[in-house]
């Protein structure tokens, strides 16, 4: 399979924890690059649902190498018990799972931040998922973080960590919010690290020694291409680059050693938090929430959802390179009789067939829609591409083609099985 780097290709939650783990069957090693627990990816192993959050999904499958690259922010505490929940579900969690040295801590201040900031953003909030992610990637850019290395190193930590807790608690007292205790967050995060110590490794060394002994690896992307912290619907983004490049510069793995890019995206279109989604209809989404589906895996939150924006995905095939596409939750759509697809936008009486940079703008847009006529009967058991129901083929061929992608993978249904290979 190659050096693989999977992205998604719409504003995240495109399903893929199901592609990962589907293509982790050819790989030997899997990395995390790019933000932290606000992500979570889910895959249903039978009647087992695992939703995995900092881990990287190869974790469930056997003799997988499973690496935290130093582009990860990580929450030890959260991490430990993440590694707790998989190994009572009889997951093997050990010399499989490499956390890397340089990766930046997230720490209660960030929280905390995070979370004040959003209510001094009132109505301007980001609907971040309170995960610190922003102030830990803020720390890291402003050069005052800490990293896993300074964490397993326990006389390190505690100058260093009194220094930051110090000045984050002032920040935290201005902004009306109660100080943190140095005692309490330094003995739970001492605990985490004594827990986390053996799986922290240097793993740009690491990686390189397994593409050295020809070992495939895949770049399992977290968020999506719209919430990519330089390509996204900035101020409404993530803190990272979601995008395909922070595969190489969150692994250290350079850009000539990547083979392929994936983009896997819905059949149709969802983002959860604020910030402009131009196709966003309350049709499509009352009936896939009435259907129980789009509620996050992270926070739980109902998804907004709309239809399918194949101005937005070409424009993600153009910043990530993608070669192949997957498309997910493609069964979604079984039951709509008429389905729209976004082919431009029309924006201060022009036509647009690119997304615009400024935020504003794009919310201001209004979709041009083609329509394709629904198939109307259900997929969820289509195991092969002739299977699928001809209006349901002659769709997936017109959003991949607008995407400019080749159609690789058709999800229909969580299960691994449920995979169509195109
Ligand atoms: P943050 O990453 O928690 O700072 O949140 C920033 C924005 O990214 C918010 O709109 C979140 O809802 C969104 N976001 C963060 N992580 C994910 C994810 O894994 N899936 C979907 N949206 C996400």
């Amino acid at each position: 399979m190659a050096n693989t780097i999977l992205v998604g290709a719409q504003w995240g939650d495109e399903g893929k924890g199901k592609i990962i783990d589907v293509l982790t069957e050819q790989a030997d090693v899997v990395v995390r690059t790019q933000g932290g627990n606000n992500a979570g990816h889910t895959v249903f192993l039978g009647p087992k649902k695992y939703v995995l959050h900092l881990v990287p999904s190869g974790i469930l499958r056997k003799s997988k190498l499973c690496v935290i690259g130093n582009g990860v922010v990580v929450d030890p505490v959260g991490l430990v018990n993440e590694i707790k929940g998989l190994r009572k579900l009889g997951v093997k969690v050990g010399s499989n799972l490499v956390v890397s040295e340089t990766a930046h801590v997230v720490f209660p201040y960030h929280r905390e931040l995070d979370a004040q900031r959003e209510v001094l953003k009132g109505k301007h909030k980001i609907g971040t998922t309170k995960r610190g992610i922003g102030p830990a990637y803020g720390d890291k850019a402003a050069r005052v973080g800490l990293r896993m290395i300074d964490l397993i190193h326990p006389e390190r930590f505690e100058e260093k960590f009194r220094r930051r807790i110090k000045e984050n608690n002032e920040v935290l007292k201005a902004l009306g919010a109660k100080p943190l205790s140095f005692k309490r967050v330094h003995d739970e995060y001492c605990a985490a690290a004594r827990y986390l110590q053996p799986f922290v490794a240097n793993t740009v060394v690491l990686l390189h020694h397994a593409m050295r002994e020809g070992k495939d690896i895949l770049f399992e992307g977290a968020q999506g291409t719209f919430l990519d912290i330089d390509h996204g619907t900035y101020p409404f983004v993530t803190s990272s680059n979601t995008t395909a490049g922070g595969a190489c510069t969150g692994s250290g793995v350079p850009p000539h050693r990547m083979d392929r890019v994936v983009g896997v995206m819905k059949a149709y279109t969802t983002r959860v938090g604020e910030g402009p989604l131009p196709t966003e209809s309350a049709e499509i989404a009352d009936m896939l929430h009435a259907m129980g589906r789009e509620f996050g895996a992270t926070t739980g939150r109902a998804r907004r959802c709309g239809w399918f924006d194949s101005v937005a995905t070409r424009h993600a095939t153009m910043v990530n390179g993608i070669d192949d596409l997957a498309v997910t939750n493609l069964d979604g759509l079984d039951t709509v009789e008429t389905i729209k697809v976004c082919i431009g936008y029309r924006a201060d009486g022009k036509r647009l067939d690119y997304v615009p940079n400024d935020a504003q703008t794009l919310a201001e847009c209004k979709p041009v829609y083609a329509e394709f006529e629904g198939w109307q009967q259900p997929t969820t058991a289509c195991r092969r591409w002739k299977q699928l129901p001809a209006k349901a083929r002659d769709y997936l061929k017109a959003i991949a083609e607008l995407t400019g992608g080749k159609l690789a993978i058709v999800s229909v249904g969580p299960a691994r099985e449920q995979t169509i290979f195109v």
